[in-house]
């Protein structure tokens, strides 16, 4: 049976741009594909394990060789756990608030914990490769102001949101990637409510389109 994870990245839960579209994406797509299994990972809602102690001094072991000590591999079985979400689903749709440039630290302490060798991708003295196969990713970004090329300013340069996201994604091996961009949620109320409508459209089209 096909998955879709919905990884939720931003904690404004009645009022967010980013989960609002990523709903009417979610809602289109239950209609298209009643009999698949949909996954929520709210970053909000989940006790995320620290990135320190065992976590971390596993990492370093398993990158040069080491044994991993009983608590390391305790700490690694909890990263294998969280990140098998991923490997699971077929399809990951992202909801991701833009906040000062870049990306909620909830969602940034998610990639750190979850971004390992051998878990997301492989590592040698050739190179990386990702351990993500066949999979579609669909992020939805919101923003409070406007950092698209066309905004006429150079607020694109900032943008460390969509391009940080993207470059992650495919580090981990999802290439196939279909971005639905909010731009100026703080604009005022009717500014907002048009860019959420013309994001939910693209949304649900890209929804009843989607083969798994
Ligand atoms: C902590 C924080 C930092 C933010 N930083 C920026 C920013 O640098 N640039 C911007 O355009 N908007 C910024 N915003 C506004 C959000 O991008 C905007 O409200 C967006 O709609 C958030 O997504 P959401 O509605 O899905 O939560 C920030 C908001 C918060 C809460």
């Amino acid at each position: 049976m096909s998955t879709l994870l919905h990884i939720e990245a931003s904690p404004r839960k009645q009022r967010s741009a980013s989960l609002d579209v990523a709903r009417a994406y979610l809602e289109a797509y239950r209609e298209a594909h009643p009999d698949h299994r949909i996954d929520v990972l709210d970053l909000w809602g989940v006790d995320l394990p620290e990135f320190d102690g065992d976590a971390l001094n596993a990492k370093y072991a398993d990158l040069s060789g080491a044994t991993l000590s009983a608590g390391q591999q305790q700490a690694w079985a909890s990263i294998r756990q969280l990140a098998q979400r991923l490997h699971d689903a077929d399809t990951l749709l992202f909801s991701v608030p833009l906040w000062n440039f870049s990306i909620p630290y909830r969602l940034k302490h998610f990639i750190d914990v979850v971004s390992q060798r051998n878990i997301l991708f492989s590592f040698d003295e050739k190179g990386s490769a990702g351990l993500l196969k066949d999979k579609k990713a669909v992020v939805v970004y919101a923003r409070g102001l406007d950092y698209s090329m066309d905004s006429g300013t150079r607020a694109h340069w900032f943008d460390f949101q969509q391009p940080y996201m993207e470059a992650w994604l495919r580090f981990v091996g999802v290439t196939d990637i279909e971005p639905v961009v909010i731009e100026k949620t703080l604009y005022g109320a009717e500014v907002d409510e048009t860019a959420r409508q013309a994001a939910r459209a693209q949304a649900v089209a890209l929804a009843r389109r989607a083969s798994n």
